[in-house]
């Protein structure tokens, strides 16, 4: 062993069940760097002190660097830009800690022992908006710790192909292809890995699926010959029917994957013991749904419900990206010959639409609050590391293309995130009449709503391909809340976010010319009371709604 890393979560070290770690760990006489709650357990372990918050800090901070310099941040620039997410704060080292950096808002930004080489930050080195994050990672990885670089990408194909045919024997691989990056890039793979012989490839149109979406599949596909097309709408709508509560329709819909997946397998003949199942998965997947030791859920992931835990249990899956990140998807993708049709395409969730189609249990008003509308609407967020579901705030102001309103948003939050709190904030492009006026409705899933959002999908996603405005986000969910006045009773939330790997993510400023025509494409659909943008960073709000 050459080093510990001990990495955030969403526990406090106050808190009964929090993960800690035997002392004497730490007297392996081995380099430990903590991460957020690793710098905090450090801390509380060595006799520091951590003091229990109950808000706490989302989003980018300043950081700077102390005189007396640290190996641990040698060479980074300071006045740095870092990324927070965090409730407890470390208020004192431990003795024979230094300060290394602070920022306005954290007195221990960073900290370190450089003689019994532990150190510890607050903020985040590995999300890319800490700019120089990996550059931090790096000096602990090969300078203090001594690692040598032996990872070689040029290789990493030959090996996850490998992994792929140690892992199906002699048995073939069937695959759900959403025609998306990353199940068509984990498809590819498989097929290039065993041959067009011993794979198979099925595309479940959900009816939750964005407009042209199927057509797309069925003519890129087309050319594989090996994929056939599986019309479920009626059985997926059917299943989520009534059905409000947001993690209940995930769960749902991941189910119904897995019904949909035995009775293929059932109708042909493939329950001889020769097939096992391939996905798409990738790595922030499985961290972001719980799926490393300890790790919360921020995502609950359609590929890790239980039906699927069970093959997994079973050695039944294969899931050859899911040791990658988006970025390397594509990177994997282009150097197998993909082209940019299918690799330059905004991850769209395997839950599709649905979880972009908010329901509510009863009608309610919104809440003046001293800041804007608090809407009853539950919509997720990741404070602190979990996932959680709060109310939104709803500002009456244009958002302009300063990113102003973003900054602020951002603030809102820290300050508003308290358990009465919220946890998104929104601005108002344009209504049919005043915010004061309007109520959230009753709602779930239906057909309607569902067609509703895919024609706002098609007019938002045809907009922002014709403007090129589409080349300056990662993702555009258009998501439709049960918002409005008298018989328009949903309103459209623009969310475009700039990303490297879908785990942090910006809110993008709209040009306000692009923002007005999509507005008024938009109001043109008698149904729809309203438009918004979506100012919120990630953390605190996820990409998505649900
Ligand atoms: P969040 O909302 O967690 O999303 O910030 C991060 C990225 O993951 C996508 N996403 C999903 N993808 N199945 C998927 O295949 C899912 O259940 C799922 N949930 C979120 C999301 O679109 C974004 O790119």
């Amino acid at each position: 062993m050459k080093g510990i890393v001990i990495s955030g979560g969403p526990a406090s070290v106050y808190d009964d069940e929090s993960p800690t770690l035997d002392r004497s760990v730490l007297e392996a006489c081995v380099p430990v760097l903590g991460i957020c709650y690793g710098q905090h357990l450090l801390t509380h372990l060595l006799g520091g002190d951590v003091r229990k918050g109950d808000k706490g800090e989302f989003g980018l901070a300043l950081l700077d660097l102390a005189e007396a310099g640290s190996r641990l941040l040698n060479g980074v620039e300071t006045h740095q830009q870092v990324w927070m997410s965090h409730r407890d704060v470390t208020v004192a080292p431990p003795l024979g800690f230094q300060i290394t950096a602070t920022t306005s808002t954290c007195t221990t930004a960073a900290i370190e022992d450089a003689v019994r080489n532990f150190y510890a930050v607050q903020f985040h080195p590995e999300v890319v908006h800490t700019l120089q994050g990996q550059r931090i990672l790096a000096n602990f990885l090969f300078d203090i710790c001594g690692c040598a670089k032996d990872w070689d990408a040029g290789q990493r194909i030959n090996l996850v192909q490998d992994q792929i045919r140690q892992r199906a024997g002699d048995r073939n691989i069937f695959f759900f292809v959403s025609g998306g990056v990353d199940s068509t890039v984990a498809f590819m793979l498989c097929l290039d890995a065993l041959g067009s012989e011993r794979v198979r490839g099925v595309y479940v149109d959900t009816g939750l699926m964005r407009e042209g979406e199927t057509q797309f599949v069925r003519e890129t596909f087309a050319g594989f010959g090996l994929v056939r097309i599986e019309e479920c709408e009626e059985e997926f709508l059917g299943a989520l029917e009534g059905v409000r509560e947001p993690e209940l329709k995930r769960h749902i819909i991941g189910e119904q994957f897995v019904r949909v997946q035995e009775r293929i397998i059932e109708q042909q003949g493939l329950l001889n013991g020769r097939w096992i199942l391939g996905q798409g998965t990738i790595y922030p997947d499985t961290i972001e749904s719980g799926g490393t030791a300890r790790a919360a859920t921020i995502k609950t992931h359609h590929n890790r419900v239980p039906g699927i835990q069970k093959l997994i249990d079973a050695g039944l899956i294969v899931e050859p990206l899911a040791d990658f990140y988006k970025d390397e998807v594509r990177a994997i993708g282009r150097e197998l010959g993909l082209g940019p049709q299918l690799l330059d395409r905004h991850p769209f969730p395997g839950p599709g639409l649905a979880i972009r189609c908010l329901c509510a249990e009863s009608d309610q008003h919104s809440t003046r609050t001293p800041d804007g509308w608090l809407l009853p609407i539950r919509s997720v967020g990741v404070l602190g590391d979990s996932r959680s579901y709060a109310p939104v705030l709803a500002l009456d102001a244009f958002p302009t293309e300063d990113g102003q309103l973003q900054a602020e948003a951002t603030e809102l939050v820290n300050r508003g995130s308290g358990p009465s709190g919220f946890n998104r904030v929104v601005a108002r492009v344009a209504t049919r009449e005043p915010l004061e006026h309007q109520r959230v409705f009753s709602s779930s899933i239906t057909h309607g709503r569902v067609d509703l959002l895919r024609a706002a999908d098609a007019i938002v996603r045809e907009m922002s391909l014709e403007s090129g405005f589409d080349k300056e986000v990662w993702q555009f969910p258009v998501v439709l809340i049960p918002l409005g006045f008298g018989e328009a009773r949903d309103s459209v939330v623009l969310r475009p976010i700039r990303s490297v790997d879908g785990m942090t993510a910006d809110s993008v400023p709209v040009p306000s010319d692009l923002l007005h025509g999509m507005a008024a494409r938009l109001m043109a659909i008698p149904e729809i009371a309203g438009v918004y943008l979506d100012l919120t960073h990630k953390p605190p709000g996820t990409i998505e709604w649900e």
